[in-house]
């Protein structure tokens, strides 16, 4: 907090506790001059106010609020919080921390983790058979601690993606344990489904996860880490690829040649070939001479499958503007238990289609 900011909140409950204090006082304090009645001599309507003093219940409860509030500036960060943390605190990645909203949020929700975590290693990892996976993950987390605290660095993020690697066996084994799925299923409705759709059949730019059509690869392991480190689609635009208008016109000419015409359009045969001379310059090196694509490089374009759209104009648009599709990570979010979870349910989906 700016010191502006912590001086003003500072300034504000101060002046407040001092003036709601000041007037209390001023009302015990002053003595009306009272007419022989006892009454104040102002009427209204013919009433008659008198002069009694505030009823003892009533100041007890008033003091007791003003002095529960200067217990809250002893306990709570609440003057100048920038040097004042309050005497209390809460637990926080194992620390004492001040206690401020944020952090009791952050203490209530690693608590409920916790619990979540425990019941995951000891209930669902054991009914499917998985407890192994529990070394491992202990593993991935004092991993990515070292993350969390020092800067981004390649031969750690390494070690990190093959200790992920390993808990491949025990997502096939979440994916065929029912109790799993209906956990990694309520997760995905929450985390996934505004994108690739409740049946996780994708959308425009989002791809299919049922199809066994993968663009990273359908095997456990390449599922775990598109979801733990997320994935971004880099196709260049015609700038890039050196491309002016009749180029990316010929080259999606070519792609729907690719693709079979699925949408039986009358093909320029001219534009085609000229689009397959630019393909086999420009195009090859991610999506493969024969335009099958690689798996985590870029998609294939001869199945017929689109992430973005296969008429023509999407063709074009694709072509001539790029496309950079972008999967959040989920790690840091979630946590490896929800991912392996997630993993599974993802996997089983596949699965279900291949039979
Ligand atoms: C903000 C939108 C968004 C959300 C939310 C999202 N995804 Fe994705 N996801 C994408 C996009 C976009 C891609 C494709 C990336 C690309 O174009 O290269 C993708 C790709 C994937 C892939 C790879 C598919 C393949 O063919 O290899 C998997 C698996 C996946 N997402 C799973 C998930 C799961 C599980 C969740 C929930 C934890 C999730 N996604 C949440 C946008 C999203
Ligand atoms: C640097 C690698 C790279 C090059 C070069 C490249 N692409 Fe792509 N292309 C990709 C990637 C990656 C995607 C997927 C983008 C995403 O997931 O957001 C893609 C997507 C596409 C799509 C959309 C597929 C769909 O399912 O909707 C088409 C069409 C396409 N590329 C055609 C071409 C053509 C034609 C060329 C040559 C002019 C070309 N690409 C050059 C990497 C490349």
């Amino acid at each position: 907090m700016s010191f502006f900011w912590s001086s003003w909140i500072t300034v504000l409950s101060l002046a407040c506790w001092l003036f709601i204090f000041g007037v209390l006082m001023w009302t015990l304090k002053s003595k009306p001059v009272l007419d022989e009645d006892e009454t104040t001599g102002h009427s209204y309507d013919g009433i008659k106010e008198y002069d009694k003093p505030l009823p003892k219940w009533w100041l007890v409860i008033f003091f007791g609020t003003l002095i529960w509030g200067l217990g809250y500036f002893v306990l709570f960060p609440a003057i100048q919080p920038n040097a004042w943390k309050g005497v209390t605190t809460v637990e926080v990645d194992g620390e004492q921390v001040p206690w401020t909203s944020a952090n009791e949020l952050n203490s209530q929700l690693q608590a409920n983790n916790k619990v979540f975590t425990e019941n995951f290693e000891q209930n669902i990892l054991s009914n499917a058979g998985a407890s192994e996976a529990t070394a491992i993950l202990a593993k991935l987390n004092e991993l990515q601690s070292q993350r969390k605290s020092g800067e981004e660095n390649a031969e750690l993020q390494a070690k990190i993606d093959d200790q992920v690697k390993l808990l491949a066996p025990f997502v096939d084994k979440l994916a065929a344990d029912p109790e799993a799925q209906k956990i990694g299923n309520r997760l995905f409705l929450q985390n996934c489904a505004l994108c690739h759709g409740t049946n996780a059949k994708g959308a425009t730019g989002y791809p299919d996860l049922t199809d066994n059509d993968w663009l990273y690869g359908g095997e456990a392991e390449n599922i775990l880490l598109t979801i733990h480190n997320g994935r971004q689609g880099a196709m260049p635009d015609a700038k890039t690829n050196k491309l002016n208008e009749a180029g990316v016109r010929a080259a999606a000419e070519y792609v729907l040649n690719l693709s079979g015409n699925q949408q039986g359009y009358e093909l320029d045969a001219a534009k085609v070939a000229q689009g397959k001379a630019i393909f086999d310059g420009t195009c090859v090196v991610c999506h493969g001479s024969e335009g099958k694509g690689q798996v985590g490089v870029a998609p294939n374009l001869t199945d017929d499958i689109w992430l973005f759209g296969g008429d023509r104009d999407t063709i074009q648009t694709t072509i001539r503007h790029g496309r950079s599709g972008v999967m959040p990570e989920w790690q840091t979010k979630l946590g490896n238990e929800r991912v392996m979870l997630l993993a599974a349910y993802v996997r089983s989906l596949s699965q279900n289609a291949e039979q």
